[in-house]
């Protein structure tokens, strides 16, 4: 079993566990009968005739009763766990994801410009939550279907474009646990994956705004800061920057570069053209490659996307 490190786990692992039992008891016993009786009235000689058999009441009412009985102690266990799965407790804390190809956005409505990002960059700190309280997570996604899942939490819930799932938990482990991506969603579902990580109460809220605020730190330049807006904010899931292919055009060289457009046109790749393909990326694409990139109005403000192009200018 994985981890155990939310209220849920222990819950989910006794059903679990008296599920697997009672499968393992009922194969053994079956199994075992017709073994024995196999043996038992197995064929003696030649012209052996089998003896005409009646049936026993008894028997066929328990070998229905017994199964439908147990059967409803799995469902009403089960059905009573998913109803408490399902339902937050009063005033927990509440969580927004957004899943796209192929990273986790997480944001937190108490604390405006808090957004954690996972990417396949260290550190894919994704989600921070305090221990010992409920959190809620209302998720979606932008583009196709995506699954959410914290093997240590016991929570998995697809999310689906167009519509809001919500799942809820209370961690009871300090730590970090895995989260995954379970729905396949293209070329890199595997990447999508991420990091949970869970606080004393008493640190969460000074951690998160430390790990989820991005701005310019003191003394650090402007391409220093596109780098770390290039990794946190997800372009580096879909853009390299040593010219390797991915779903959008590598970055190196980028900068002052004549491309190609979808529409035959060519376009010089300088401040204009990366700003709008930041905001309006399905406008101009690049020939090749799929319009799938998600805009990013609203979420980087200009002093940002003015760092990332400082940042690819340093690409050669
Ligand atoms: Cu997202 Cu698989």
């Amino acid at each position: 079993m994985p981890t155990a490190a939310s209220t849920f786990a222990e819950d989910t692992d006794n059903l679990y566990f008296f599920i697997t039992a009672l499968d393992t008891l009922f194969f053994v016993l079956i199994m075992g009968a017709m073994g024995y009786f196999m043996w038992k009235y197995r064929r003696r000689s030649k012209d052996q005739k089998t003896s005409s058999i009646t049936h026993s009441g008894v028997i066929e009412f328990l070998w229905s009763a017994i199964p439908t009985v147990l059967l409803l102690v799995v469902f009403i266990w089960g059905e009573c766990d998913f109803v408490r799965q399902s339902v937050a407790p009063a005033d927990p804390l509440e969580v927004r994801v957004t899943g796209q190809k192929w990273y986790w956005t997480v944001e937190y409505p108490k604390y405006p410009g808090v957004s954690l990002n996972s990417s396949t960059e260290e550190p894919a700190l994704t989600l921070m939550v305090p221990k010992g309280k409920p959190v809620r997570l209302t998720m979606t996604s932008t583009d196709v279907i995506h699954s959410f899942f914290v093997p240590a939490f016991r929570v998995k819930r697809d999310v689906v474009p167009g519509r809001y799932t919500q799942i809820w938990f209370e961690a009871t482990r300090i730590g970090e646990f895995n989260l995954f991506c379970t729905e396949y969603c293209g070329d890199f579902h595997s990447n999508m994956t991420g990091v949970v990580k869970v606080l004393e109460p008493d640190d969460f809220e000074r951690e998160l705004i430390k790990a989820g605020v991005l701005t310019q730190e003191e003394g650090e330049s402007m391409a220093a800061y596109g780098e770390r807006i290039y990794k946190r904010r997800g372009c580096v899931a879909c853009h390299s920057v040593d010219g390797a292919d991915g779903t959008g055009p590598s970055w190196q060289g980028l900068y002052g570069r004549t491309e190609s457009l979808s529409d035959g046109t060519t376009v010089k790749a300088e401040d204009q053209y990366i700003k709008d393909s930041i905001y309006e990326p399905n406008k101009q694409v690049v020939a090749g490659y799929a319009p799938q990139m998600p805009s990013y109005q609203g979420q980087l403000d200009n002093e940002q996307v003015t760092a990332v192009i400082e940042y690819i200018k340093t690409l050669k």
